[in-house]
């Protein structure tokens, strides 16, 4: 699945430019709050207006401190699935339950520094984990390959059924670096740059959607 990144369009124009993805598997909503990560975006009154002009299922990326306040918010408005993240969150095992309760997917996603050991009990009760492959904040960034290790444990899990994830990836996701995502086991792929960087979007998303079908595994 390709998930292109709105946070790369142009927020001047949303409703056009997510028209230009149409297509894609997710959209990928970046909320940012000043306090979890240097950079402020958007919030839910966009997410509830985007939810208006699209059927694309939308993937809500909440880099905000107290999600455990907030996520359960993006779930009623409308959003597939809600991702908050581990150091942030108070109460993982409540926010999962009461995103599922309100009808999304439930996402956790670790930062780089993020060990995903320690968090692999608690991801027996979401939907998605997100692996972030740049530090949270902007976009345009250069992948971390170091990132793959956690890919990789997350897919072993998945392949013995420990987890049930989608294992997401997001942060410097484009043509050169989607097949070594791709090999070690994502099966969702962010991308903002890759995509509205692109003279047509809607050809970026089908040629990563491609390029990650040839590299994955079974
Ligand atoms: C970064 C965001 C990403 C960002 C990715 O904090 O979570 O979703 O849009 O952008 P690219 O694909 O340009 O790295
Ligand atoms: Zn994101």
């Amino acid at each position: 699945m390709i998930a292109p990144s709105i946070l790369s369009a142009d927020f001047a124009r949303l409703a056009d430019e997510v028209k230009r993805v149409e297509g894609a598997d997710w959209l990928h909503v970046d909320v940012m709050d000043n306090h979890f990560v240097p950079n402020l975006t958007i919030g839910l009154p966009v997410v509830q207006a985007i939810r208006q002009v699209t059927d694309i299922p939308l993937d809500c990326h909440l880099m905000i401190d107290d999600p455990d306040r907030w996520a359960v918010g993006y779930a009623e408005a409308g959003a597939y699935n809600v991702t908050v993240h581990a150091e942030a969150v108070h109460d993982p095992i409540s926010m999962a339950v009461d995103l599922q309760a309100a009808g999304a997917k439930a996402g956790l996603s670790i930062k780089p520094g993020t060990a995903l050991d320690d968090w692999v009990e608690v991801l027996r009760e979401y939907d998605t984990l997100l692996v972030m492959t740049v530090e949270p904040g902007f976009g345009g960034q250069s992948f971390m390959p170091d990132m793959l290790d956690k890919v990789r444990s997350a897919r072993r899990m998945v392949q013995t059924g420990h987890l049930k994830v989608v294992v997401q990836v997001d942060g410097g996701i484009n043509a050169d670096t989607i097949e070594a995502a791709a090999e070690a086991g994502a099966d969702c792929f962010v991308a903002g740059s890759a995509v509205y960087g692109a003279d047509d979007p809607a050809a970026a998303v089908a040629a990563l959607r491609e390029s990650a079908a040839r590299h994955t595994h079974g």
